[in-house]
């Protein structure tokens, strides 16, 4: 752990802060995408101030690595991540074995600091760096007849001890609704904090939808498939009355076992505590995409 002097803010608490109004001063300057990535009711205890880096890498869910919160940072430096290729496929023009850097070839690569909430009711802020992976299903070119995307996580059992214990069902999958992929602030992310995707957050790419619970957001992606049907998904397979499809971040509807009207935010220096859980997560533009939808039914 950092050492933490008695007003528990340390330099990397100070310096994500003056880069993170620095950020918002250009992006309150370019209007725009830029701006959804700053929009959403923010409550007074939440200025967006990022996680440290530590907090980010230290404390996880990467059930590959173990199901403790700091076995992803204790095993995942066994991860092959170089080279890394991800398969495009299904309802797609341009499918093949995309390297990192084909994958992101013609794409802009930007800063998104998003809240991040898990199921569990705990959160974070976290400064991404990646691109919206609307741009990148455009550059493949999606068919007509698709209306999800389908993720999975890499499998490595020499390299992951969750795996070889069997701790859940291998690869990890995940998916959307072809709309919620394509909205701009779904993104595919590739850095934190200016530096590439540590191994315990994801690396080398992963998926981020900062409105729903932070298990959508699949890690060490290896496949993006274009399908017609609902995709399986992990949580949603192992117990479908706990975990929904959706899973949008909603405070008026309780996790079966637990209350989600309010999170607990990891570290937070001075503001460390619990605060009100947002709807969405508080990114409301994202509302018109559950138009006519019943989010009471909503896990
Ligand atoms: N992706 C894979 N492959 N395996 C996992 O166990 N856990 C999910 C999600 N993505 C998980 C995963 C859960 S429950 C959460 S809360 C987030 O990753 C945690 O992301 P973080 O550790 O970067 O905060």
């Amino acid at each position: 752990m950092a050492y933490r002097w008695k007003n528990d803010l340390t330099p990397a608490d100070v310096t994500p802060k003056a880069a993170f109004l620095n950020r918002r001063q250009m992006i309150a300057g370019t209007a725009g995408l830029g701006a959804i990535a700053v929009a959403g009711k923010v409550s007074a205890q939440d200025a967006l101030e990022p996680n440290t880096l530590e907090e980010i890498t230290t404390y996880n869910n990467f059930y590959e690595f173990g199901t403790g919160k700091t076995d992803p940072a204790q095993n995942a430096s066994a991860m092959v991540i170089d080279p890394w290729k991800v398969t495009v496929d299904g309802l797609v023009d341009k499918p093949g074995e995309y390297s990192l850097a084909d994958l992101a070839e013609g794409l802009t690569t930007e800063e998104r600091i998003y809240r991040f909430r898990c199921v569990e009711a705990w959160s974070m802020v976290v400064p991404w760096q990646g691109f919206e992976l609307a741009d990148l299903l455009t550059k493949v070119g999606v068919q007509s007849g698709a209306k999800y995307v389908a993720f999975e996580t890499v499998v490595q059992p020499e390299n992951m001890p969750g795996v070889r214990r069997g701790v859940i069902d291998f690869p990890y999958l995940e998916g959307l609704r072809l709309d919620e992929a394509m909205h701009p602030l779904t993104i595919m992310a590739t850095g934190l904090y200016g530096e590439p995707l540590p191994k315990s957050t994801g690396a080398p790419i992963r998926l981020v939808v900062p409105w729903k619970y932070g298990f959508k957001s699949i890690k060490s992606v290896v496949k993006i498939s274009l399908v017609a049907e609902e995709p399986k998904t992990t949580w949603n397979d192992i117990n479908a009355s706990e975990y929904g499809f959706y899973s949008n971040v909603n405070p008026t509807v309780d996790h079966p076992r637990w209350s989600q009207s309010s999170e607990r935010r990891i570290g937070g220096g001075l503001f460390s505590s619990r605060q009100d859980t947002l709807m969405f997560n508080g990114y409301d533009e994202v509302a018109s995409l559950y138009d006519g939808m019943d989010l009471s039914k909503d896990f």
